[in-house]
């Protein structure tokens, strides 16, 4: 059989080096492939009989046991290995932020509601973030930390909606990912994860389910969205470039997402669904990068009775210098960085110096050895001689006639 690289359609992270004698009887899913090859074999693991290895795989928490000798037809796929390289950049200076873990834990029992099954403690592990949910249950986030995440986490495994405002380019909808990685399931299992760009043109349709022509002869049947469906049965939704929205489409779920029941106006059978208790809603909106500013995002799009509803919620994502050091080691390139990041805002110039930019910035001229000149070409390019006179050099246009 050749090298297989998923199980379970999941992506295999890892293979543990050494055997161990195993504690509990499960099939091992790798036999259930050879067999599937025509191979005959035990599929199943039997305590205290067989060795077995431990294999990570991609979103699940908990590690999947094989036979030592299936472990020998697993492979980490050449993709993942490239991005666990990339990810180990970033993942260095975790280690370098350490919690009290007391403190947090205090800050979260004092949390109303379902704080009982639900303290959220953060420890760091060596390159990841361990996030405890209280009930023996622990997440694995992968990624470095910024400054709101820990914010964002105390809201998410409360079930508490999270509403994240910022600049472009800030690490909105990296951490919401990774704030859904952190939040468990009940039963411990993750929890599905949808994201919808909510630009103007969405429908209804696209955020409490449609008919489509799905059935027998063609007969229509009601399709969740990925909202209404995390909504009814669980997982943790995200709604894009909520700003983008066209407001009425936002106003027909306002009192759904602030409530607990969701009309399905296009289901036949089912007219509303109640709001399960692993739902998680993850709101994301933009700003111009002049530190975070509700105001413009609320006459940009957003109805005031929707704002409310979430007021409480809002978690302003700024530039985080220190996530930055760990995405950009190189304290020099960083200094020029904000520099220009410091003059546009001086400036009130409508350009970005995100943390986008940054990461990229640093991997381009390290890892792709791609030259400064070329780069700063590529980064002014298309702004006028004075706005990069005034944000490379911190010149103005009068400076250069004294
Ligand atoms: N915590 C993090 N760990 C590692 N990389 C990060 C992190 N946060 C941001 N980045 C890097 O910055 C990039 C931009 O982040 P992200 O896409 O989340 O920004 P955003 O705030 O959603 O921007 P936009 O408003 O334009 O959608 C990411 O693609 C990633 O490369
Ligand atoms: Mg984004």
């Amino acid at each position: 059989m050749e090298k297989v690289t998923k199980l379970f359609d999941r992506d295999v992270l890892a293979v543990s080096d050494t055997a161990e004698t195993a504690k509990n009887d499960s099939p091992c899913p790798v036999c259930v492939l050879r067999k599937k090859g025509g191979e005959s074999l035990v599929v199943g693991i039997e305590s205290g009989e067989h060795e077995v290895k431990k294999v990570m795989l991609r979103g699940r928490t908990r590690a999947t046991w094989v036979h030592e000798k299936c472990a020998e037809y697993l492979e980490v796929a050449a993709d993942v290995k490239d991005e666990q390289a990339a990810q180990g950049v970033a993942d260095q200076g975790i280690k370098e932020s350490p919690k009290s873990l007391d403190g947090v834990i205090a800050t979260i029992a004092s949390f109303e509601g379902r704080k009982a099954a639900y303290q959220a403690v953060m420890d760091i592990g060596p390159g990841e973030l361990h996030v405890h949910q209280g009930d023996g249950n622990k997440a694995i986030v992968k990624g470095a930390k910024h400054a709101c995440f820990d914010q964002a986490v105390k809201l998410s495994v409360n079930r508490e909606p999270i509403f994240l405002i910022g600049p472009t380019g800030s690490g909105k909808s990296y951490m919401a990912r990774q704030v859904a990685q952190a939040t468990l399931r009940r039963d411990g299992e993750e929890l599905p994860y949808s994201e919808v760009p909510c630009s103007a043109g969405i429908s209804e349709g696209h955020l409490m389910g449609k008919l489509l022509p799905t059935g027998e002869q063609g007969s229509f049947e009601f399709h969740h969205a990925a909202l209404s469906g995390a909504y009814g049965h669980g997982g943790f939704c995200t709604l894009e470039e909520i700003d983008g929205s066209d407001p009425n489409t936002l106003l027909c779920v306002n009192s759904a997402l602030a409530g607990e029941e969701m009309a399905l106006p296009n289901n036949p059978t089912e007219k509303a669904i109640n709001r399960h208790e692993d739902f998680v809603l993850c709101l994301i909106g933009n700003t111009w990068g002049m530190g975070a500013d509700r105001i413009y995002v609320g006459r940009a799009q957003l109805d005031y009775a929707f704002l409310d509803r979430f007021a409480l919620n809002v978690i302003e994502v700024d530039y985080d210098k220190k996530l930055e050091q760990v995405l950009c080691p190189d304290q020099e390139l960083l200094d020029m960085l904000w520099k220009w990041r410091q003059r546009i805002s001086d400036n009130k110039l409508r350009r970005i110096v995100s943390t986008r930019t940054v990461a990229k910035w640093y991997k381009y001229q390290h890892e792709l050895e791609i030259s400064k000149d070329s780069l700063l070409e590529a980064y002014f390019g298309g702004w006028s001689e004075d706005e990069r006179n005034l944000v490379e050099h911190g010149k103005k246009e009068d400076d250069d006639n004294e």
